[in-house]
């Protein structure tokens, strides 16, 4: 077992086990947007960042193993300054349209935004203009809304293995697209819902026969009948 210190509170746990998971043991909220426990560590969006006492530089719990001895702080002054930082940087080329977002109430990104008071784009720079495919028939992708963690591509080929969607392109140019820049409905997607179910901002949503707001109703635990197999989600 491996001793350490979060927040001022004593835990011993597993070794492999990461920072984030020790800290979720002792009920702590540290935010994340490109975790998902199904899915390999990935380390793209940094929000979940932690200090740890002795360490050069901020470290990704979500990545970031245990260590015996290791003291930690979940939200010291740098923690918190490193997360409004990742926040300005995400919104600085997102959409600020939550008013009206379908994804307004079950947002990550919005929540994230609210908890640490991040209220506008301050960088004001160039933002990349999208087109929306809506070609499925049961989901709409708007990449404006992208904030590249990167969940949607990573269930489609480590869980689903259906390989429909990658990344494209580089640095702020990068997104998520079909091979061959295909639409959607061209590509090998069998519409199974598993991006949709874990995109954390509302790049992708489900299409919806009537309007509603995400607090008027709630996620259930749902068998798609799109090919028989029996994939199940949370829609
Ligand atoms: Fe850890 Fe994204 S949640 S880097």
């Amino acid at each position: 077992m491996i001793n350490l210190t979060i927040d001022g509170v004593k835990i011993s746990v597993e070794e492999g086990t990461t920072i984030l998971e020790a800290a979720r043991l002792l009920g702590k909220d540290i935010p994340t947007l490109c975790h998902d426990e199904r899915l390999k560590p990935h380390g793209a969006c940094r929000i979940c960042v932690v200090e740890v006492e002795g360490a050069k530089s901020l470290l990704a719990s979500c990545s970031t193993p245990v260590q015996e001895g290791m003291v930690v702080h979940t939200e010291s002054k740098s923690v918190i300054e490193a997360r409004k930082t990742v926040l300005e940087l995400l919104i600085s080329n997102h959409p600020l349209d939550c008013l009206t977002c379908e994804k307004a109430g079950d947002c990550k990104l919005q929540d994230y935004c609210y908890r640490y008071d991040i209220k506008e784009d301050k960088y004001g720079g160039e933002k990349i203009k999208y087109e929306l495919d809506d070609s499925n028939e049961f989901y709409i992708c708007d990449q404006n809304k992208c904030i590249l963690c990167g969940k949607c591509v990573r269930v489609c080929n480590e869980l689903q293995c259906t390989g429909a969607i990658g990344f494209a392109k580089r640095g702020f140019y990068t997104h998520i697209a079909v091979p061959f820049d295909r639409k959607l409905y061209e590509s090998d997607c069998v519409s199974c819902g598993n991006c949709v179910a874990v995109c954390p901002v509302g790049a992708l949503t489900v299409k919806k026969r009537d309007k509603y707001r995400a607090w008027e109703v709630k996620k259930v635990r749902t068998t798609c009948s799109y090919c028989g197999v029996g994939c199940q989600m949370y829609l």
